[in-house]
């Protein structure tokens, strides 16, 4: 996996780009920019969008080494938690508002050998997430409601994020930060000083087309 002297990670939200191509989309992309693929199931359910299952992401894989990123925004995950950990991605997170059991969630993602990760939704008190810490590799922070890219970023984030970074610190936790929402040149900067290391980005990423190209520029207005 690709990283720049300040580790940040970049990672490009697939919704965002024709999925119908996607194999030659992601073989395109320069393994030395691009260091994540995020990729976002939606259920219809607990977000108002419908994309993609476990099938798609196991297919994925067979076309990039680019480790897999993925985000469920899907009601009771526990249903379904262990079709995605057979894909053996970098991380699975799950949404704290769609579960009663994200501690036992957790575990079971971290005992597959996966980043365990807790997502909040921008409403959601970052005081919910303290508790499970010890359970979690990540949180991620969503900087706008799930169930579409392009939306715009939501401002309180950055504080947000600042005080889980803050608070991870006090534990200190081994415990990374992804922002998810709206990120593109002129924010990255604010969440990358606030904490975040690993970035989410659908329109920045693909918009026009150049995602090396993209993602290159976001890379160096993160200060990387
Ligand atoms: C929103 C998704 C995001 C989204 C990001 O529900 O979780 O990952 O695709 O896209 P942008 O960066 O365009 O907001
Ligand atoms: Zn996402």
């Amino acid at each position: 996996m690709s990283t720049d002297a300040k580790n940040i990670l970049i990672s490009p939200s697939i919704i965002a780009s024709d999925l119908t191509v996607i194999g030659d989309t992601v073989r395109s992309m320069d393994p030395g920019l691009v260091s994540l693929l995020h990729c976002d199931v939606m259920d219809g359910n607990f977000v108002p969008n419908l994309t993609f299952g476990p099938g798609f992401i196991l297919d994925l894989k067979k076309h990039t080494d680019i480790p897999l990123d993925v985000h469920l925004m899907i009601e009771k995950p526990e249903l379904s938690i262990g079709r995605y950990l057979k894909a053996k991605p970098w991380a699975v997170t799950i949404h704290y508002e769609s579960t009663r059991f994200p501690a036992r969630l957790l575990a079971e993602i971290r005992s597959a050998g996966v980043i365990a990760g807790i997502a909040i939704n921008p409403a959601t008190p970052v005081e919910a997430v303290y508790d499970l810490l010890p359970s979690a590799d990540l949180v991620l922070v969503m900087s706008v409601d799930p169930g579409f890219y392009g939306q715009p970023f939501m401002e309180p984030a950055v504080g947000r994020i600042r005080r889980i970074a803050e608070r991870i610190r006090h534990e200190n936790a081994s415990v990374r930060i992804e922002v998810d929402g709206g990120i593109g040149t002129g924010n990255i900067a604010a969440v990358v000083k606030a904490g975040a290391g690993v970035i989410v980005a659908g329109n920045a990423a693909f918009k026009g087309g150049d995602i090396n190209g993209n993602v290159r520029a976001l890379l160096k207005n993160a200060g990387a």
